[in-house]
């Protein structure tokens, strides 16, 4: 937040305080302050293991490097997380759920010997339409017909195949990419699709507000062909196996529940002090891959350069919540769709919910999934869930009660974005210029757009760059 007040000079001088966190925990970087056994030293440190860093991370090592993966939580994944029921053993996808087909995501669960298969869907339920803030049922709302809408949709998006691979965007950026998608809309007749890119597209905040080209990013036209051949999904519906088996395989060389206290990059490159559960370390590098949103509030202890500071301190972040709950008393075969039957095209305005819908896999347990244009505090987003369970109770006449939270998951924050002005103004460019500024690399969601399949071809992409070659 402090970015958008201060000015820049005010905010550089500002991240001397806030950002170094050496000055106040003295942190050392004097390899004879630590215990040999806490300082490690590798070809690379990777930053976040989540889709973008886990696949990092296994790459680098198959180009003969030496890693070492930092993952804050105690697992890797980040925004893949499976359910597993204790009592049955059945597992619910609340995270990442299907992929597109591409060769990388083909080969990269195979190495793992995870079967895909053809995604069919967690139903087959049966979908009734409610507007979640006045609890008012719509019995008789049809969905348009959003498969036409669709075609027509990613047929306008052809002309760009860019944006399928990061933002090496064309000068100038053409305005039908910059103004707000509920303009395209208009101005292409996409009025049938609109409602289910909203629902495709979760989280991006409010879609028809959005600058046209996050929306096309995120819901583009590889999208359109999965729509066509068929999304993939893990054939046992387990997609966390993956990060559990590349854990395996990459073994001592992640720490997790791990953070950098303090770090110092250089053209030689770069040294870290790491909080880590069995003691500080003191990693040294050749270089840093960091897949973590470049969120400043996400880059303590950083010696940012005063570009980094700039450019990380434009990005604004949608927010996403997804919670699993039982003790519902709803019913097992039917998914409930929040419409507003007096907004623009019916699109719910956020922050709200989407939908509540039961997972199939696991009785009586239900997913609910909530957006908004930017963070709030958890036990709002828990109470307004509540809220959604009880209106679908009320309509489906079971009677009111509290569900019980089996889990609620934070996916804050979530796609980071800039105004159209600054992506005019070559944003993109700039930020894309720090990559290999003083050993640091980058990639993740950010530096792309919100979908793993996409981002182990951007990443596998980058692995030249990485390498220097
Ligand atoms: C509910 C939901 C459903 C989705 N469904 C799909 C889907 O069906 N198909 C699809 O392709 N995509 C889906 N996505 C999008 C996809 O998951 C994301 O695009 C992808 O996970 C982004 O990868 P990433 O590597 O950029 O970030 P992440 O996967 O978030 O990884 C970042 C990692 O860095 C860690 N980290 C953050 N800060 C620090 C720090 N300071 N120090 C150490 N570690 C840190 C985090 O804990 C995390 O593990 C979904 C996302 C959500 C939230
Ligand atoms: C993925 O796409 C390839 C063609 O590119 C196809 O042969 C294969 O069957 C697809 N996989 C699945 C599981 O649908
Ligand atoms: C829904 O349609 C039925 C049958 O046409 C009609 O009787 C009913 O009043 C409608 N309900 C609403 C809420 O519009
Ligand atoms: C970026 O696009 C230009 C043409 O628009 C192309 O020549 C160049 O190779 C692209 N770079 C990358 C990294 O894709
Ligand atoms: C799902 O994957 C996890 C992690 O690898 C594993 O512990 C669990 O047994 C798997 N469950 C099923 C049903 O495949
Ligand atoms: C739910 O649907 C399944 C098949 O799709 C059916 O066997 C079952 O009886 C239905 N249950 C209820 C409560 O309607
Ligand atoms: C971020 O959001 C705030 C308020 O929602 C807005 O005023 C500001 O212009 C946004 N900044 C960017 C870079 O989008």
């Amino acid at each position: 937040m402090f970015s958008k007040l201060l000015s820049f000079a005010a905010l550089s001088f500002f991240s001397l305080l806030l950002a170094n966190p050496a000055t106040s925990h003295s942190v050392s970087f004097n390899e004879a302050d630590y215990d040999p056994s806490h300082v490690v030293t590798k070809d690379f440190l990777v930053l976040g293991g989540g889709a973008s860093g886990t696949y990092a991370a296994v790459r680098l090592k198959d180009h003969d490097q030496s890693i070492v993966l930092i993952e804050r939580n105690n697992r890797l994944g980040g925004h893949t997380r499976t359910y597993i029921d204790p009592e049955t053993g059945g597992t619910s996808d609340i995270g990442v759920l299907i992929y597109q087909n591409f060769t990388t995501t083909i080969n990269f669960f195979k190495r793992f010997d995870i079967p895909l298969s053809t995604f069919v869907g967690n139903g087959p339920f049966e979908s009734k339409y409610a507007d979640f803030a006045t609890g008012e049922a719509m019995p008789n709302y049809t969905l348009p017909d959003f498969l036409t809408g669709f075609k027509k949709y990613f047929e306008t998006l052809t002309q760009y195949p860019y944006l399928e691979y990061g933002w090496n965007l064309t000068y100038p950026v053409p305005d039908d990419l910059l103004m707000p998608f509920g303009d395209y809309v208009t101005k292409y007749g996409l009025e049938d699709a609109a409602l289910m890119i909203f629902e495709y597209a979760q989280s991006q905040g409010n879609i028809l507000d959005q600058p046209t080209i996050y929306v096309a990013k995120y819901f583009g036209v590889s999208n359109g062909d999965a729509f066509v051949n068929g999304y993939l999904s893990t054939a046992r519906r387990n997609n966390s196996e993956l990060y559990s088996k590349a854990l395996e395989s990459l073994g001592s060389d992640v720490l997790l529940r791990s953070h950098i206290l303090s770090l110092k990059r250089s053209d030689s490159g770069v040294r870290a002090v790491v909080s880590t559960p069995t003691g500080n370390k003191l990693i040294k590098a050749k270089k840093l891959v960091s897949s973590i949103p470049p969120k400043l509030s996400h880059l303590t202890g950083w010696d940012l350069t005063n570009k980094e500071l700039q450019l990380f301190g434009q990005f604004n972040n949608s927010a996403y919540w997804t919670a699993l709950v039982t003790d519902t008393g709803l019913d097992n075969n039917i998914t409930y769709i929040n419409v507003q039957p007096n907004a623009v095209l019916n699109i719910p305005r956020l922050p709200e919910g989407y939908v509540v819908s039961p997972t199939g896999s696991i009785k009586d347990v239900f997913h609910i999934y909530y957006g908004s244009p930017s963070s709030l505090p958890e036990h709002q987003i828990r109470k307004a869930m509540i809220k959604d369970v009880n209106v679908v109770q009320k309509l489906q006449g079971v009677s009111m009660r509290k569900p019980k939270f089996l889990i609620l998951e934070q996916h804050v924050p979530f796609q980071c974005a800039v105004t159209p002005e600054l992506i005019r103004e070559r944003f993109y460019e700039k930020l894309y210029s720090l990559q290999g500024k003083t050993s640091t690399f980058w990639t993740g969601a950010a530096w792309h757009t919100h979908d793993s399949a996409m981002l182990w071809r951007f990443t596998e992409g980058l692995l030249p760059t990485f390498l220097g070659q």
